[in-house]
């Protein structure tokens, strides 16, 4: 295939739990879609690696059957080409010998490729494996490529923020954090980046950008699934800390950060940890006041999240989380920004919506406030609702509304926005950390929530589960809102 000219350098990837969920769905689809849109590297070679026995046809017939059933695109035409860079190595993660057997893979290809060959490990594995892999790889790396190493570690990244300082120490001692990738696929989200578009290249929006012009801002994460075959996992999560601290903290970040002086990833970030920083601290005994949890209920049709495979049955984990934060600066002061998230409610839908102040009175008694709704998924759009005079000879306001729609304005596009992890893996393999997490934007996340944590922990909630199987949730998470006279946006698909 013809090369772009921006591509990576030659690379290794090694996939530690490479036979997992994770690989067949996301990681091989996004790699292969990268080799059709001719992003990868003229050299490359991507190692799966993991317990089960598979000889390499067995692996590649594996992810062929993942390709179809979980990519964007379904063209096999250079499947054939692309899997032979793919291999399978029968690890123990635990033994010093697997991981000679990775520096001699890596010595053989810089043989061939040069000495300039990029590696980069990816830890798709349960967190209380990381510290050990990374220990052990650093022990077989040299350290002068350090330059060409990298390390992508998925969530959890910390259990609270206690394990999460943890784990920072340990892999500060034997790498650099130029060489870790901390992934939140949110960031990979085309919907999510636009954001920065939206509010940095639109001179009209910044001035209103502001406590002065907004209202109060909503964050909305709703699926309709429950949790599925996860419950081991999630029981010991819970909805505040599998998806507030870090995808909807990461939004909350990019609608409220300050413009940034440059492109620079550390630049960047930065300006999200300064918001971070900012989000006032709730006191333990004013955490109902900020938060609201909500566990699903079962129902004829539903099992109860209690019911669910590998849960407690006396379980107190959240699977619906709302919370009110403030961002204490010049430019937020005041405003609540509200979010939410669940499983099992009634709609499938990741939304932002920013509520504008109520215009002046003026000459028209009672005007709506205008509304910018951002749809980040299922369709990416934009949505101002305006008031504009209805037709005819009498002066009326009628709501109506300017409509961006991402993959119609793009239709030419064809096959679609490239799926998060693309867009993650192809920056990683370029070096460039903008949409990763850094060391201390997890612990400032992390110090977010922990109030909420810390006065939950030891109080189980006394009307579990308290919420319908597709509906909005808990009738709390209305209140939050109704209180300051606010109300969340109808769950139903914008766009
Ligand atoms: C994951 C959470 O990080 O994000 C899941 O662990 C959740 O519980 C998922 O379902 C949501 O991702 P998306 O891309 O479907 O919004």
């Amino acid at each position: 295939m013809s090369l772009k000219e921006n591509t990576a350098p030659s690379t290794i990837v090694f996939i530690f739990g490479g036979s997992g969920d994770l690989n067949q769905r996301k990681l091989t689809p996004a790699f292969y879609n990268l080799y059709l849109d001719e992003w990868m590297p003229k050299q490359f070679a991507i190692y799966g690696m993991g317990r089960t026995a598979y000889t390499d046809e067995q692996y590649r017939a594996h992810l062929t059957d993942g390709y179809h059933f979980f990519s964007r695109r379904k063209t096999l035409a250079a499947w054939q080409e692309f899997s032979d860079h793919l291999h399978y190595l029968r690890i123990d993660a635990g033994d010093a010998a697997s991981y000679s057997e990775i520096a001699d893979v890596i010595a053989r290809h810089k043989k061939e490729w040069g000495a300039d060959t990029h590696v980069l490990f990816y830890l798709s594995v349960a967190p209380q494996l990381v510290p050990e892999i990374a220990a052990r790889l650093a022990a077989v790396l040299d350290p002068a490529d350090s330059r060409n190493i990298r390390l992508v570690l998925e969530k959890p990244f910390g259990h609270e923020l206690q394990s999460a300082e943890r784990l920072n120490h340990q892999l500060a001692a034997l790498f650099q954090e130029e060489q870790l990738y901390r992934i939140d696929h949110y960031l990979g989200k085309q919907a999510v980046q636009n954001i920065l578009a939206l509010r940095f290249a639109n001179a009209f929006l910044e001035p209103a950008w502001n406590n002065r012009y907004i209202d109060h801002v909503q964050i909305t994460a709703a699926e309709t699934v429950g949790v599925e075959d996860r419950g081991g996992y999630y029981d010991g999560s819970g909805a505040l800390r599998d998806m507030i601290q870090n995808h909807i903290l990461q939004v909350l970040c990019l609608v409220a950060m300050e413009p940034p002086a440059s492109a620079d990833p550390n630049e960047i970030r930065d300006k999200k940890v300064d918001v971070l920083n900012s989000i006032r601290r709730i006191l333990p005994e004013e955490v109902h006041e900020y938060a609201v949890r909500g566990q699903y209920t079962e129902t004829a049709r539903i099992k109860g999240y209690r019911q669910e495979k590998n849960v407690d049955p006396q379980s107190a984990t959240e699977t619906f989380a709302a919370v009110k934060f403030y961002v204490d600066n010049a430019r937020w002061q005041g405003v609540p920004f509200y979010v939410r998230t669940g499983k099992h409610l009634r709609e499938k839908s990741t939304s932002i919506t920013i509520r504008f102040r109520t215009p002046a009175r003026g000459i028209f008694p009672g005007p709506t406030p205008n509304r910018l709704t951002i749809n980040i998924q299922p369709g990416i759009s934009i949505r101002l609702s305006m008031q504009t005079k209805h037709p005819g000879q009498s002066m009326q306001l009628a709501g109506s509304s300017m409509l961006l729609d991402y993959n119609e304005t793009f239709a030419q596009h064809g096959a679609g926005e490239p799926e998060a992890y693309e867009s993650l893996l192809l920056d990683v393999m370029n070096g460039n950390a903008t949409q990763f997490m850094r060391a201390d934007q997890v612990e400032a996340a992390w110090k977010v929530v922990m109030p909420i944590i810390e006065a939950r922990s030891g109080h189980n909630p006394a009307d579990f589960p308290n919420y319908i199987p597709f509906s909005t949730g808990p009738h709390a998470a209305e209140t939050l809102l109704s209180q300051a006279g606010h109300q969340w946006a109808p769950l139903a698909k914008v766009g």
